[in-house]
């Protein structure tokens, strides 16, 4: 019997940790998706000024994409795992995250998380990802834009440094959400109203 349904729940359950909230419950700050933008994300908790916080969520939503990401890759021949099985578990541990059961559906964005999975795939792409998004921050100050921007450039990286289709196609279908998650930044942005990386909370 194929393992695939079981382990791509696990892998959402997994994903749907939404540690913006987790961490910052544990540190005694505000909730994150009461103040900035509403995101549980590690975006948004900088926002309340805390840098620690916002750098643990940042490790927890990476470390949870890279991790399944690995563990797949790592028991794939144990576990009879074909190449698009991977990907699809890629994809579910992102969406894990943007639709978090624990948050009745209502996650993040998916950077950190994607960030992670790209990393579990090939570090080389996750680092490649991670110059663009750096890059892009480092001229805008904009964490949407830079976050958008690298997703842009994610399945062209993927398939130029992996040049294998199957996480092509996840890499593909991670840009699509994540971009769709950021409408309303993409608004904002064009309104002029977006807020700059380390700018401080207003009520969401
Ligand atoms: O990592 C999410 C980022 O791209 C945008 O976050 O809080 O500014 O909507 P935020």
């Amino acid at each position: 019997m194929s393992l695939i349904l079981p382990l791509l729940v696990l892998a959402y359950l997994i994903g749907s940790i939404p540690f913006a909230v987790v961490v910052s419950k544990a540190m005694g700050l505000s909730d994150p998706r009461s103040f900035g933008s509403g995101n549980p994300g590690a975006t948004n908790v900088l926002r309340s000024g805390n840098k620690k916080a916002a750098l643990l969520t940042l490790i927890g939503d990476a470390a949870k994409g890279g991790l399944v990401v690995w563990a797949a890759r790592a028991f794939a021949g144990d576990l009879g795992l074909q190449a698009m099985d991977l990907a699809w578990i890629a994809v579910a541990v992102f969406l894990g995250h943007v639709f978090s059961v624990f948050l009745r559906g209502k996650g993040g964005k998916g950077v950190a998380t994607a960030a992670g999975v790209l990393i579990g795939i090939h570090p080389g792409l996750g680092g490649a990802v991670l110059l663009v998004w750096i890059a892009t921050a480092a001229l805008s100050r904009y964490s949407s834009l830079a976050a958008i921007v690298a997703a842009i450039s994610a399945p062209a990286l993927t398939q130029w440094i992996t040049g294998a289709e199957h996480w092509t196609i996840a890499a593909m279908v991670m840009t699509i959400v994540l971009i769709w998650r950021h409408k309303e930044n993409i608004s904002r942005l064009l309104k002029g109203q977006e807020s700059k990386i380390g700018s401080k909370k207003k009520s969401a």
